[in-house]
């Protein structure tokens, strides 16, 4: 196992909530950038971390960062990075991705030509071949410019990490998994409180939110591009998935609802949560928010409303908030946690949220509000000490 720098991209505004769930995975985090987290590992940590985490967008391994002002500096710096040491003769490595910002080299597409020409240069002279057939594993290239500074990766996931692999049929606007994940991780949220998605269309949230509970790894039901390559061994991938299977508490109960007003969308919803092991802890239900009550306390709701984006949709999607608002504040001792794009929404819902967050679902700016309810009473400690005094 050697020394490997990963980085995982995220969305905008997720970095510090990535960069928490790699240091809870163990690893050590070395940068904390716009829109991507770079840790350190070997070549375990490619499978732990595709497997394991829940808001990363894919995990890449950096082969290299230097000055690129000029098509040469590309072509020559690139061409010295070691792409012999994990690309082996017949692998297939296609410049599949590139982008720019702030840079002098802008057009994409002759950044990922060039970059495609140095790395045969480079392999040709390692592997002693003049041709390559490409027939093998696939190696995709990813090139990030920024401020004239080119970062250089091969990409170990494959598609992208929201594809849990469980997601069959989707509704209208399905919300994707990582934003899901994103939403429950800056919740004080755990498997033993009660949680309700009112909105849940397809589940997602519920569905994340049971997987996290059940520490079922999100990686375990695909798989990845990675699988395939020698440097990193089939027998460090079957270690990793089967310590992610023995991890998974397949005894939990929590109690987690899903309701819509859409039989359709439930429909949906109950197909993806038995895809992902977890049917048995969500209940779903058709309802309309209006019609939600608790006699629970210290809930949570965590929720992705309908925004109304046309125009047409607007007015009954600002009278449904006010509904919300008004059904809501019945649960005195809950906490809400509501993502919307509509910039009205606390004008609407009556309530002017304790906090308010920038998230992106896509490539939509939407902010995530949240209510925060009083802190449940601590439970009592040492119970088990108490029901059986130590002798
Ligand atoms: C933005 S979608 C939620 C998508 C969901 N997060 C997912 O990942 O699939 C909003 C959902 O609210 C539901 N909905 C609209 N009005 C409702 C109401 N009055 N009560 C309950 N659900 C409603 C829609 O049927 C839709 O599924």
């Amino acid at each position: 196992m050697s020394r490997i720098e990963l980085v995982a991209p995220c969305n905008f505004a997720v970095e510090s909530v990535l960069a928490r769930e790699i240091k809870e995975l163990g690893f050590e985090v070395a940068k904390v950038e716009d829109g991507r987290v770079t840790f350190l590992s070997d070549e375990a940590g490619i499978c732990k971390a595709n497997l394991h985490l829940r808001t990363a967008e894919r995990i890449l391994v950096k082969m290299g960062e230097f000055e690129a002002t000029s098509f040469e500096e590309l072509f020559e710096n690139t061409k010295k990075l070691p792409w012999h040491e994990w690309i082996p003769k017949n692998g297939e490595f296609p410049a599949a991705k590139a982008s720019s910002i702030k840079s002098q080299l802008f057009s994409t597409s002759d950044i990922q030509a060039i970059v495609k020409k140095a790395v045969v240069e480079s392999m040709k002279r390692k592997h002693k071949v003049q041709w390559f057939e490409e027939n093998g594993n696939k190696y995709p290239i990813h090139t990030f410019l920024n401020k004239d500074k080119a970062a250089l990766y091969l990409d170990t996931s494959g598609s992208a990490l929201h594809k849990r692999g469980y997601r069959e049929l989707s509704n209208e606007a399905p919300i994707k998994e990582t934003l899901a994940a994103t939403m429950l991780q800056l919740t004080p949220w755990r498997e033993d409180r009660i949680l309700i998605d009112p909105f849940c269309g397809s589940g997602t949230i519920v569905i994340e939110a049971a997987m996290k509970g059940m520490n079922i790894a999100p990686g375990l039901k695909r798989n990845f591009i990675s699988e395939g390559w020698n440097r990193v061994p089939k027998s460090v991938w079957a270690r990793a998935r089967e310590e992610a299977e023995a991890l998974i508490r397949r005894d939990i109960k929590m109690t987690i609802q899903g309701y819509d007003i859409d039989e359709s969308a439930l429909k949906v919803a109950r197909l993806n949560a038995r895809l992902a092991g977890v049917e048995e802890q969500i209940h779903f239900q058709k309802r309309d928010v209006r019609d939600l009550s608790s006699r629970d306390s210290y809930g949570f709701i965590v929720t992705n409303p309908p925004y109304g984006e046309r125009m047409e949709d607007l007015k009954s999607v600002e009278q449904l908030y006010k509904d919300m608002g008004k059904v809501f504040a019945k649960l005195e001792t809950w906490s809400f946690y509501i993502i919307t794009a509509h910039e009205g929404f606390e004008r609407f819902f009556g309530r002017r949220a304790d906090k308010k967050r920038k998230l992106y679902n896509g490539m939509l700016k939407t902010d995530y509000y949240q209510f925060y309810g009083p802190k449940p009473p601590r439970r009592k400690e040492n119970t088990v000490q108490e029901d059986f005094p130590a002798e």
